[in-house]
């Protein structure tokens, strides 16, 4: 039976006992089990029916829990792990042996992450092993910014989902890596962290290399992040077909409207855009509409990584 609750020790007692939670972080809820051990990192393959070739990131509360899992930290990445965590930052670390193949899907190296939900750091202080955890939804389907969000889809696999309300950030983490050839950092996902705040702290140019070629890179594949609802891209109002029929549009500051419209922001805050756009692409699946309408964001800061997200999900409709 699905308990969706606050209380930290119902959640440390199923994780102890190899369970698999819904778990708040300040992107998006995540899967999470003991990182540690491959009987309980299949299960949340199999939960998310997630295809094995695509890793998971693991989640730790400390630097000495990275030290069990990675070899070694290059200097430019422990300088963004300094001054970006916890947060929705990524590194990419070669592994130790004690994490399992299956999390990292074979390859040499672990992704991982220090949270900054409260809830998240909280937890993963009272256990003796770090968690995996990709984000909550079934495989290729618009990613949870809320313990409800979990529910709906993945509540009846579940016991417990821990409630830390709404997601701050509301997009995945950026991933990042260390290119031994070109001495540069890489960008493998674009996420919480922007481009511009990374350059800025590093003083160089990092190489953005997001793939959706190689399933082994970041999780990246063409169709991704998608709803059920026909979802197009259109450049303006007078795009959107008059006789369609019901449907719904992604606003940002007032740029489209429609039958049922829902607003991203109303100030034209791309913050506050990516904290409520997966929640406004589930929202509208939800809605008796028969097709979806959402213009692309300003290229810059969370734009970017929301305007890869939105690519992703259109694709599925043919139009991009
Ligand atoms: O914000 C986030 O990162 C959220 C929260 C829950 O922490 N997690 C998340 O996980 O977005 P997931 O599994 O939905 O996406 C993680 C991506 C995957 O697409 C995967 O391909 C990539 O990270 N990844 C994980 N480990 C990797 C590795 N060893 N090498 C390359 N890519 C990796
Ligand atoms: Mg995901």
């Amino acid at each position: 039976m699905l308990q969706v609750t606050q209380d930290l020790h119902l959640a440390v007692d199923e994780l102890v006992h190899g369970g698999v939670i819904g778990m708040p972080t300040e992107t998006v809820y995540g899967l999470a089990g003991n990182a540690l051990d491959a009987s309980v990192v299949s299960k949340i393959f199999a939960i998310k029916n997630r295809p094995f070739f695509d890793p998971l990131i693991v989640h730790v509360a400390s630097m000495e829990q990275v030290k069990l899992c990675a070899q070694e930290i290059p200097e430019a990445l422990r300088r963004l792990m300094l001054k970006f965590w916890p947060g929705p930052l990524t590194v990419l670390l070669p592994k130790t042996d004690t994490i399992p193949d299956l999390v990292t899907s074979g390859l040499p190296d672990v992704a991982i992450r220090m949270p900054a939900h409260p809830m998240a750091l909280a937890l993963l202080k009272q256990l003796s092993f770090p968690l995996a955890a990709p984000s909550a939804n079934p495989f290729g389907y618009v990613s949870p910014t809320s313990a409800q969000h979990v529910a709906d889809q993945l509540g009846e696999k579940l016991n417990i989902i821990l409630d830390g309300g709404s997601c701050e950030v509301g997009i995945e983490s950026t991933i990042v890596a260390w290119d031994t050839t070109t001495q540069k950092v890489q960008v493998l996902r674009l996420g919480g962290i922007t481009i511009e705040q990374i350059e800025k702290e590093l003083e160089d140019e990092v190489e953005v290399k997001i793939s959706s070629s190689r399933p082994s890179a970041p999780g990246m594949l063409d169709q991704h992040y998608s709803p059920t609802k026909p979802l197009f891209l259109v450049e303006n109002q007078n795009q959107i077909p008059v006789d369609g029929g019901m449907y719904g549009v992604l606003s940002f500051n007032g740029n489209l409207v429609g039958p049922i419209t829902f607003e991203l922001s109303t100030s034209g805050d791309l913050i506050e855009a990516a904290s409520r756009l997966f929640a406004g692409l589930r929202y509208l699946d939800q809605q008796p509409i028969s097709a979806m309408y959402l213009q692309l964001l300003p290229e810059q800061g969370l734009g970017r990584a929301m305007n890869d997200r939105i690519r992703r999900a259109v694709i599925k409709s043919g139009i991009h």
